[in-house]
């Protein structure tokens, strides 16, 4: 969305046990061009909100939040989805809830708000009066009514898929070569997605080997992502100067586990079971 508003991106890297952008590769990349940042909250695990949010603050910028994988997630007891300036969310049909497509933006600025009103629907104040340019990107009636029943159900959605995490995390914990997710004081991840690295050269099987011995034994699993955002062909050009160390490793060794609400405790069990003797074997 940024180079889709001719403004340019510019990507920082990750702390590679939390998969969230490292605010102190964020600080070297800002220069007085820069207007705002654009931290993800990667599979739900919140990023450092207030190391970004001070940042921010001393060089005066904005911060767009994305939460499209992070709805229910917290941070030192507050919703993600409170912190200024804006939230995004998404609400594909794999996030923790869905409308079928669609998105939110949630602010507590109240001109920013209007002005997003505003875009949503071409630009209308009123019943046919136009004041700006804008879009329609207006959520439909039926979408809506979805939304608000898996809004209800969020909170119990968002506890089942903590409760597999812990299960799972606790279950793989110690195999040599296999990073579990990082579970951080003072933040709530909404495990979106349950994501294990695999370090080839420790665990003696590759992050592919594992999955597709996986799939064998009826475990799906996938990767979130194989191509980092500076290596996709639409970017090309962008952050190709720059070396991303964490990004490059992860998107060879991260491997995502089923976690969502569906999973049975004998999954977990199964799951478990099938990833130690496949990394012993
Ligand atoms: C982290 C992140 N940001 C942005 C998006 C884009 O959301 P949407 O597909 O609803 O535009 C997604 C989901 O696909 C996502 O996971």
């Amino acid at each position: 969305m940024v180079a889709a508003v001719g403004a340019r991106p510019v990507f920082a890297d990750v702390n590679p046990k939390t998969f969230t952008v490292d605010t102190a590769d964020v600080e070297r990349l800002i220069t007085p061009r820069t207007r705002a940042l654009i931290p993800v909250h990667l599979y739900g695990q919140p990023a450092d909100i207030s190391g970004l949010a001070r940042l921010a603050s001393r060089h005066k910028l904005k911060i767009i939040w994305d939460a499209a994988q992070a709805h229910g997630a917290q941070f030192s007891g507050r919703d993600v989805g409170s912190f200024p300036d804006a939230v995004c969310y998404s609400f594909y049909p794999t996030k923790n809830m869905t409308t079928g497509e669609g998105g939110m933006i949630t602010t507590s600025n109240r001109s920013l708000a209007a002005e997003l009103r505003l875009l949503r629907s071409h630009g209308e104040s009123g019943r046919y009066r136009h004041v700006r340019l804008g879009f329609n990107f207006r959520t439909t009636d039926v979408a809506s009514a979805i939304g608000l029943h898996q809004l209800r159900r969020l909170p119990k959605a968002v506890r089942a898929r903590q409760r597999n995490a812990r299960i799972l995390a606790k279950g793989l914990t110690g195999i040599p070569g296999l990073q579990t997710p990082e579970f951080v004081p003072g933040t709530t991840h909404a495990f979106s997605l349950f994501t294990i690295c695999v370090d080839a050269s420790r665990a003696g099987i590759s992050r592919d080997e594992l999955a597709r011995a996986l799939s064998l034994r009826g475990v799906q699993s996938a990767v979130h992502y194989p191509l980092p955002v500076h290596r996709q062909p639409v970017f090309r050009g962008y952050g190709r100067d720059r070396d991303f160390p964490a990004s490059s490793r992860l998107a060879k060794t991260v491997l995502s586990l089923p976690v969502h609400p569906g999973v049975k405790d004998e999954d977990l069990r199964y799951i478990v079971r099938s990833v130690r003797e496949i990394v012993k074997a």
